[in-house]
């Protein structure tokens, strides 16, 4: 059920610029940079806002800048580049910025020769806003400019924003090694974009087209990461089961990242119910290394306003898919998202959202209250008609029944033996690790004489909605 023509994603929308709005080009700055070489290497600080997409896509940039000759650092008073990779999904994410901006800008009052750049899609959603809000920005760069960094670095030494704002629909990154932190855990972008239209959602703007990564390019990554020492992969993508490369789809990507010799576990997110097909279920139910685990965002559990938010499935099919994956799958453990206060949502719909959560108990749920998105089609065509009191006491009231929920499901791990993947010291006590469970449970037991990267069988002792705590058993 994928969604590739029938919305005019590159009309209207605010990433374009126009006669009224207009944007300066890369091209334009190109005068004042020489070419893509650095011509004065910097140090720069990366802060990563939102979802796991900006945390792979600051990966991607710290290998981009590091392949001119720059240097990321870990320390930002020690940076004089400060690039932040932000988010546009709900308000609240942007007002972060706005102030960390501000923060940022008395810094600059002090070191003027400090670089500020905003990349990311809250500098693809704001455009001009974020220009006249924070005019001390250097650099507002979307999430398919970031080749142009090196270009961006050189070009600010006139005085003049440099503005990357333009979407490109073939921009994959697929070349560029991305630089990550050592780990066992290691995020690899399957594809980027988004073609779905679901109304209440900015990303289609802010990200372009959905486009999706060969997957020969994809398995050659996956090898140099098992390399690298990583034995976990995590596949990311806007609508991740919606991959396809022309000739594989995202059950024949599952299959083949995990027969990668040395690959222990697989993972993805965050898939779309409507392209949850027999292929990934299949995938998930007989490839030892895909683990039990699925994120499916139900979004809402009422017919009709899932119909608003163009989501293409009723309450009915989700609830149907979710007994087909449980039926063929029976140890799978299921998260979910879900939006409260959506326009139009009466008492009686949020009650069906959640009835839904009683009945499917999710392991885990991310919750929101709805935020109003310029640019995106509920902002076009719906009204934010929920009082903002209702939407908070829907959201406590999902949120108090989920964690009720949460916590029963691990309580009754108690007592089984889990097999989970060591990461490292546990926060709290250095004489403890902590890993995930297949089923993607934060588990926390003595090191004994395990090391980082093995997998361990836990005894689970006791557990809270978010923890299991236990020891390990051979
Ligand atoms: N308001 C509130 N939540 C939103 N999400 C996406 N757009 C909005 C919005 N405008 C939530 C959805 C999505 C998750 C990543 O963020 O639940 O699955």
């Amino acid at each position: 059920m994928r969604n590739t023509s029938s919305f005019p994603i590159y009309k209207n929308q605010p990433t374009i610029p126009s006669e009224e709005n207009p944007i300066k080009k890369i091209s334009d700055n190109c005068n004042i940079a020489s070419g893509h070489k650095h011509q004065n290497p910097r140090k720069v600080y990366i802060e990563t806002y939102g979802c796991q997409m900006n945390v792979s896509d600051s990966e991607l940039m710290s290998g981009i800048l590091t392949q001119a000759g720059h240097r990321t650092v870990n320390d930002i008073d020690a940076a004089d580049v400060i690039l932040l990779n932000t988010c546009a999904i709900r308000e609240n994410a942007e007002t972060r910025v706005i102030n960390r901006l501000e923060h940022l800008n008395h810094r600059k009052r002090r070191d003027p020769n400090l670089i500020i750049g905003v990349c990311g899609c809250m500098a693809q959603h704001l455009r001009q806003k974020l220009i006249d809000a924070a005019p001390y920005v250097d650099i507002m760069m979307g999430p398919d400019a970031y080749r142009d960094l090196p270009m961006a670095l050189n070009a600010v030494v006139s005085g003049d924003p440099f503005l990357g704002l333009q979407l490109d629909k073939t921009e994959d990154y697929a070349d560029i090694a991305p630089i990550r932190k050592e780990g066992i855990r290691a995020w690899l972008t399957i594809q980027r974009g988004c073609d779905k239209m679901c109304t209440f959602c900015i990303v289609p703007f802010v990200r372009g087209r959905e486009r999706s990564i060969p997957l020969k390019l994809l398995t050659d990554d996956v090898k140099r990461l098992v390399e690298e020492g990583f034995k976990e992969i995590v596949l990311l993508g806007q609508t991740v089961n919606s991959y396809h490369d022309g000739k594989h789809d995202f059950g024949d990507l599952l299959w083949r990242i995990s027969e990668v010799d040395g690959i222990e576990r697989v993972r993805f997110t965050s898939p779309h119910p409507a392209d949850a097909t027999d292929s990934m279920i299949d995938a998930m139910q007989n490839s030892p290394k895909v683990c039990k685990q699925l994120h499916l965002p139900l979004q809402s559990g009422s017919t009709p306003v899932l119909e608003r938010m163009r989501r293409t499935y009723t309450a009915e099919e989700y609830t149907e898919l979710v007994l087909k994956i449980r039926d063929r799958i029976p140890q799978i453990a299921l998260s979910t998202d879900v939006i409260v206060g959506f326009c139009g949502e009466t008492e009686e719909d949020f009650e069906q959202t959640y009835q839904l959560m009683s009945d499917i108990k999710f392991d885990s749920a991310f919750m929101f209250k709805y935020s109003d998105r310029e640019g995106t089609l509920a902002n076009k065509m719906l009204k934010d008609d929920i009082p903002e009191k209702d939407k908070a006491r829907r959201l406590n009231e999902i949120i108090t029944l989920q964690e009720q929920i949460s916590s029963e499901i691990n309580q009754n791990t108690i007592k089984s033996v889990v097999p989970v993947l060591v990461e490292g010291d546990s926060r709290r006590d250095s004489e403890q690790y902590h890993g995930k469970s297949d089923t993607f449970k934060t588990t926390v037991f003595p090191k004994e004489n395990a090391n980082i990267g093995d997998i361990v069988n836990v005894k689970v002792h006791s557990a809270t909605a978010h923890t299991l705590i236990g020891e390990i058993v051979n």
